[in-house]
């Protein structure tokens, strides 16, 4: 039995095999139908969100199973002081699978330690967020069609965002992939990531002016201020409009460029912005979809 608590438990061939699994059910869902007939995911999110809860029951959904589960944690017994450990141990009991997003970094993987059923980390405060990187990576492939040789932009709350410390985690893995991250100096990204990228010989640059960094970047990742993560009302609203991607940014990049964001955003890309052909991360939020309904059959060791 698996689990999946970071981006790093999936090898490269493993990753190129789950794209290749979403490919194919985006290309064929017919044959998907009923892959997961009588099975049942378990969404238990303690923090809140829309799309990824939503796309894992959707996903299984469309796989032809069941889904149960709680969207905060005051809908559950969390609220009466029940330990995430005896909540996964319980619902184990009812469900063949488990999605889980925590505010508590590390909750996932006590989880997994607990649990007969595999154990999907859906984001664990500002640490990891494997499956966004999923739908990060395939969106990537499908708009580019490899991972080798790109400049990757990552632009806003490096230091709070989980989705950027996953995706920078899954990148490192390919040939001569460059990361220009964009912050003020308050949300760099930590330092015990910038310590890998120098262990490992990445490239990288760490700036505060997208401006400059715009003409070279293949994929921009754009990212929200994280305010549920600042314990200062005061230093959030300072930082929160850093970066506010607008058309005019725009005529320095080049005409292929891949603007990708995790969602939800706040300010960070104009509306307008969206009508641009390099946006991407409406599709983003579908790939999402697909590249769960892959993990899930991954994880449920489904043929
Ligand atoms: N990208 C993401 O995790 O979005 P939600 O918080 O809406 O799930």
């Amino acid at each position: 039995m698996r689990s999946l608590l970071d981006i790093v438990d999936l090898t490269v061939e493993e990753i190129d095999e789950l794209i290749a699994t979403a490919n194919d059910i985006i290309a064929d869902p017919d044959k998907y139908a009923e892959k997961c007939k009588r099975k049942k995911l378990a969404t238990l999110f303690f923090e809140p969100s829309t799309r990824t809860r939503l796309s894992f029951e959707a996903a299984m959904l469309e796989l032809g199973g069941s889904v149960l589960g709680f969207s905060a944690a005051n809908n559950s017994s969390a609220a009466k002081g029940e330990s995430v450990a005896d909540t996964v141990k319980t619902v184990g009991c009812y469900a063949d699978i488990i999605a889980m997003r925590h505010p508590k970094e590390g909750a996932p993987m006590i989880a997994s330690m607990r649990c007969d059923v595999p154990i999907i980390n859906a984001g664990d405060g500002g640490h990891n967020h494997p499956t966004q990187t999923l739908a990060d990576l395939l969106t990537i492939n499908r708009e580019k069609g490899h991972f080798d040789n790109l400049v990757v932009g990552m632009c806003g709350d490096l230091k709070f965002g989980r989705t950027v410390h996953s995706l920078i985690h899954a990148l490192t893995r390919y040939e001569n992939v460059k990361f220009v991250l964009i912050s003020p100096d308050e949300l760099k990204v930590p330092e015990y990531i910038i310590d890998e990228l120098n262990k490992e010989g990445i490239p990288y640059v760490e700036t505060t002016s997208l401006e400059e960094a715009m003409p070279e970047l293949d994929i921009l990742y754009m990212t929200r201020v994280q305010q549920e993560r600042f314990f200062n009302e005061e230093d959030y609203l300072r930082l929160k409009d850093s970066y506010i991607l607008t058309l005019d940014k725009l005529d320095t990049a080049k005409k292929d460029l891949c603007i990708l964001h995790p969602l939800p955003r706040v300010n960070e890309i104009s509306v307008a912005v969206d009508d641009d052909p390099r946006a991407c991360y409406f599709k983003q939020v579908l790939n999402g979809k697909y590249i769960r309904m892959a993990l899930i059959l991954k994880l449920l060791e489904v043929a």
